[in-house]
Formats: C-alpha cells, structure tokens, sequence
C-alpha cells in the first residue's frame, strides 16, 4: 500500500484535502481498480485547483493538458470497479451505492460531460471561463461524495 498525501489540496474542497490511499491489491482487484481511476482524477485535478488558485501561475497550455487528462481518465470504465460483491474490503465506497446503482451512474455521467466541457472550454485558452467550468466540474466530483463517498475506510 501506498499513501500519498494531497497537500497541494484546495481549501473548502474537502474531497480533496483528505489524506488519500490508493492500493493495488490482488486479493481486492476490483477495489484497487477504482481507487487507481479516482487517485489519478485526484491527482490531475489537483494542480487544475492550484492554477485557479493562484498558487502555480496561470498557463493555458498546461491547464488544457491537465484538463485533456482528465477528461481522457474519466472515459475508462471504471463501473466495472464496482462489480456486485465489491461493497467490502479496503474502501470507501458507501453500499448505498449498490443500492443505488442508476443514480450513481448518473452522477458519474454528470461528471464525465463536466470533464468533456472543461476540455473543449481550456482549449479555447478563455481562463476566466476555464475557471468557472473547473469550479462547476468540482461541484460534480463532490455530488457523488457527499451521497456515496466515506470519508473513512468502512470495513
Ligand atoms: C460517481 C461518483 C464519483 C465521482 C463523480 C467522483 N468520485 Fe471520487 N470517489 C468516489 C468513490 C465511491 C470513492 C471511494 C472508492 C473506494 O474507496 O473504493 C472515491 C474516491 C476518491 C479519491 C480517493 C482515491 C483513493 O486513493 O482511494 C479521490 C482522490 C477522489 N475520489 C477524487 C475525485 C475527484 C477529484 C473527482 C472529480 C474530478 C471525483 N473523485 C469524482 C466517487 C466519485
């Protein structure tokens, strides 16, 4: 197991200033799968954040690359993280989830055309607007969190 800490955190943006583990697990395949596609979003919207905050300098080209790598890690299928049978083991996935399959899709879905959006807006190298969809793109990242994210490991 690995732990990293996301120090670079945006303040008022919980999701990410909790200290965060992905694993790679053998035993848990499922488990570590979706934690490797959520730690990699973290850590690429991670520094989109330190941008719009001012603490790196704005820089068009490297926003709408790390904004081209999200939208590209949030097309892998990572529902098949969430297999039936998954709900236990080393995660942080609430088994409201499971219950709650079609929601939870939409929620992913909401975020995936976010993701698309910020792409196609930080191309255009607009930062104002760039900005307001990162903050709209966050927004989705915490829908989901706030209904099916814990904020420790459950079992
Ligand atoms: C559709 C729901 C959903 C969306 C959208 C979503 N997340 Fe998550 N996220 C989860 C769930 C569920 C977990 C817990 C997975 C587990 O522990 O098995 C998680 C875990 C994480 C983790 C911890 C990963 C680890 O190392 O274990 C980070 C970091 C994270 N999300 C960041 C983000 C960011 C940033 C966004 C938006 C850019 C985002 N998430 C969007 C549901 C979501």
């Amino acid at each position: 197991m690995k732990k990293l800490t996301l120090t670079s955190a945006l303040s008022g943006l919980i999701w990410l200033s909790l200290p965060s583990m992905a694993h790679i697990e053998q035993s848990e395949p499922f488990q570590s799968l979706r934690q490797s596609y959520f730690a990699l979003l973290g850590m690429t919207f991670a520094p989109m954040g330190d941008m719009v905050k001012g603490k790196i300098e704005w820089d068009d080209d490297r926003f709408s690359s790390w904004a081209n790598d999200l939208h590209h890690v949030a097309q892998v299928g990572v529902e098949r993280g969430f297999a039936p049978g998954s709900e236990q083991g080393t995660t942080r996935a609430k088994p409201e989830i499971w219950s709650n399959m079609t929601d939870f899709q939409s929620k992913l879905e909401d975020f995936r055309a976010a993701a698309a959006k910020l792409a196609e807006i930080a191309a255009q190298g607009d930062s104002a607007a760039s900005r307001e969809q990162f903050i709209a793109t966050g927004g989705t990242c915490k829908a989901c969190h706030d209904e099916y994210k814990s904020k420790d490991y459950l079992y």
